[in-house]
């Protein structure tokens, strides 16, 4: 099992300027190699890195302009992909009108899940994130921390191989966070989980790679004590973080 990201480049071309005449060109993908087995893996780096971009090549929802993405050896797409792969975006995109339940029956008959199946796999992944008993609220009574949780169950639906998480912790309080953390751990012995967040205490003690990105490169790609040795000897993840992107947060 293995994802393999290839030379991967993505610009943006933005308008700027009087009467918007000008147009910017942003590199925010450019050439991206990575290849990840079964783990945990922290995709880290500051606002503006390109780690979002990063995701929705991966996922399909954005074109690269060049480079592949393939899953054990082939290009990743097609419903095949959407089968293996589980997908919790940034955004908060969510209906609130819906019930929770509603809500996760809904994202499975997306994904395709057999419909005498989906009951008994709404319960199970609401479950995994204590959501049990809120299940039949609508979404506009869920705190942000509850549809942070929601969205995390909707992309557990079908136990996939491949599940990749856009800082999932935002809007989290710590126990939730902690929680958070030790589910995916849990997760990640026969799977490929990719966290992208700029939180470091998110994925350095749980990441068994940290993926050190900047200005749409990857610097490094390592376990945290290697990353610690190269890059901040005697410290920890926060002094790499400090040490590889400065003080700022890169924007
Ligand atoms: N839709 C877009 N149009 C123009 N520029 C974009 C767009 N999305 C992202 N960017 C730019 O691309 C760069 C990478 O953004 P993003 O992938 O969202 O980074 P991250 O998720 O690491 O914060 C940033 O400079 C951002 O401003
Ligand atoms: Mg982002």
């Amino acid at each position: 099992m293995d994802l393999t990201i290839r030379q991967l480049k993505k610009a943006y071309l933005t308008r700027t300027g009087l009467m918007r005449r000008g147009i910017r060109k942003k590199q925010a993908l450019d050439g991206v190699d990575l290849t990840l087995g079964p783990g945990l893996y922290g995709l880290l780096g500051p606002n503006g890195a390109g780690k979002s971009t990063l995701i929705h090549i991966i996922t399909g929802s954005l074109a690269a302009d060049s480079g592949q993405v393939l899953w054990n050896g082939k290009p990743a797409r097609g419903i095949g992909f959407r089968r293996i792969l589980g997908y919790m975006p940034q955004q908060q995109g969510l209906y609130d009108r819906y019930t929770g339940r509603r809500f996760l029956a809904y994202m499975a008959a997306l994904k395709e899940i057999p419909s005498k199946e989906v009951p008994r796999e709404v319960d199970r992944v609401a479950g995994e994130v204590n959501l049990t008993d809120q299940l039949d609220k609508r979404l506009a009574a869920y705190s942000g921390g509850m549809k942070q949780r929601l969205l995390l169950a909707s992309a557990l639906l079908g136990a996939p191989k491949l599940l990749i998480l856009d800082e999932p912790t935002a809007g989290l309080d710590p126990k939730e966070r902690v929680r958070l953390r030790e589910l995916l751990a849990s997760m990640a012995a026969d799977r490929i989980i990719l966290v992208a967040t700029h939180v470091v205490s998110d994925v350095e003690t749980v990441a068994t790679k940290v993926i050190l990105l900047r200005e749409g490169k990857v610097v490094d790609a390592a376990p945290v004590s290697q990353l610690v040795d190269r890059y901040a000897p005697g410290g920890g993840l926060e002094e790499v973080y400090l040490s590889v992107f400065g003080e700022g947060d890169g924007k």
